[in-house]
């Protein structure tokens, strides 16, 4: 197992000579636990309302963006679509809305459930233990929750909570992990205030949590929100990231890591790619309406803003043959067990 010397000195490390060496033990440890086969999960953004003032986001409550929630009829045949491509996965995701009922929520797990073999994710903010519990029973298998940075007064400062309760993003990761769902956590990467330390408490963070799955991405100002303005720190957080990502293959060999949509809208040419190299083995194409993708705008320049589900799909298997990938077949779980320490 890696130490936190170790992760505080690789996230130190500028020379591109001993980062290779990082990039290969990541990449080493991916192919001996989780194989060459990379995980396309189908990601649809089914609603943008959100009743939380994150100061990094942009579709954060009072954002000048025009809101949609998609109807249970057209998510259910965006998860048809995801079944159709050969996905294993369909994710999905939204603001914190209220507008997304128990009920609803549950029917449509229900109907997807019904009539596909898909593995369900569900990215929906923090919800209640009752509607957590509901939708695990409907067939929810996976809820992904980032906690942004371990740092709770960073974390504090770009997330007010809600009037009624505080937020503690790992308490319900625990309860997600006790109701049953596989839990996805994760940070960005170059928040205003945010150290090299940080990121270390992160990399150890998601080892605590033996998280099933972790999104890494780079913090992308948006410049209608109230963080835009702040100084980020010196570092280059494209760099950084991919520094994230190598470690928490070593510090979770058996996680699902995906090369993020940040890091795509960062390097357009071969961020995900490169974070295929360095210890990631998923990827979340989008299958989101293009008439609703274009409002579901958390940061500026989204990779991918205007590609249809197909494009994205043909672009994305592309890719992966390019590098030397296979798309993987099955739900792509976590590899919990005893497949062996680094
Ligand atoms: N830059 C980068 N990532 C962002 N996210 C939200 N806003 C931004 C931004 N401005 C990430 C958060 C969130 C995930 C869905 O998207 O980590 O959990
Ligand atoms: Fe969407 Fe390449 S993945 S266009």
């Amino acid at each position: 197992m890696i130490t936190r010397a170790e992760i505080v000195d690789w996230l130190h490390e500028d020379d591109p000579v001993r980062l290779a060496e990082l990039w290969r033990r990541a990449d080493d440890v991916r192919r001996r636990v989780m194989g060459d086969e990379v995980q396309l999960r189908g990601l649809v953004e089914v609603s943008n309302h959100c009743v939380r003032r994150c100061t990094y986001c942009g579709i954060r409550a009072g954002a000048p963006v025009t809101r949609y929630r998609m109807s249970p009829l057209e998510i259910f045949e965006c998860a048809m679509q995801a079944t159709a491509l050969g996905y294993g996965t369909v994710v999905l995701q939204a603001g914190e809305d209220p507008g997304l009922e128990l009920d609803i929520v549950s029917e449509t797990i229900r109907a997807i459930r019904k009539r596909t073999e898909l593995a369900i994710t569900l990215s929906l903010g923090e919800r209640s233990g009752a509607e957590l519990a509901a939708w695990r029973q409907a067939g929810a298998d996976r809820y992904l929750l980032r906690f942004e940075t371990s740092n709770r007064e960073l974390y504090e400062r770009i997330h007010p909570a809600r009037a009624d309760e505080p937020s503690d993003r790992i308490a319900m990761l625990g309860r997600l992990r006790a109701l049953g769902y596989e839990i996805g956590g994760g940070v960005m990467v170059g928040l205003p205030g945010q150290t090299r330390d940080d990121l270390a408490d992160d990399v150890e963070m998601f080892a605590r949590l033996d998280l099933d799955m972790i999104g890494v991405g780079p913090y992308l100002p948006h410049p209608a929100t109230p963080l835009a303005g702040e100084a980020r720190p010196d570092w280059d957080s494209e760099l950084m990231t991919y520094r994230m990502v190598a470690l928490a293959r070593l510090a979770c060999p058996g996680a699902n890591i995906p090369g993020t949509t940040a890091l795509a809208t960062v390097n357009r040419a071969d961020g995900r790619e490169l974070a295929l190299a360095r210890g990631a083995n998923v990827l979340m194409p989008n299958l989101t309406p293009t008439r609703y993708r274009e409002h579901y705008e958390i940061y500026p320049d989204k990779a991918c803003l205007r590609e249809t589900a197909p494009v994205c799909d043909g672009c994305l298997r592309g890719r992966l043959q390019t590098i030397g990938r296979t798309v993987g077949s099955g739900r792509g779980d976590a590899r919990r067990t005893a497949v062996g320490e680094p």
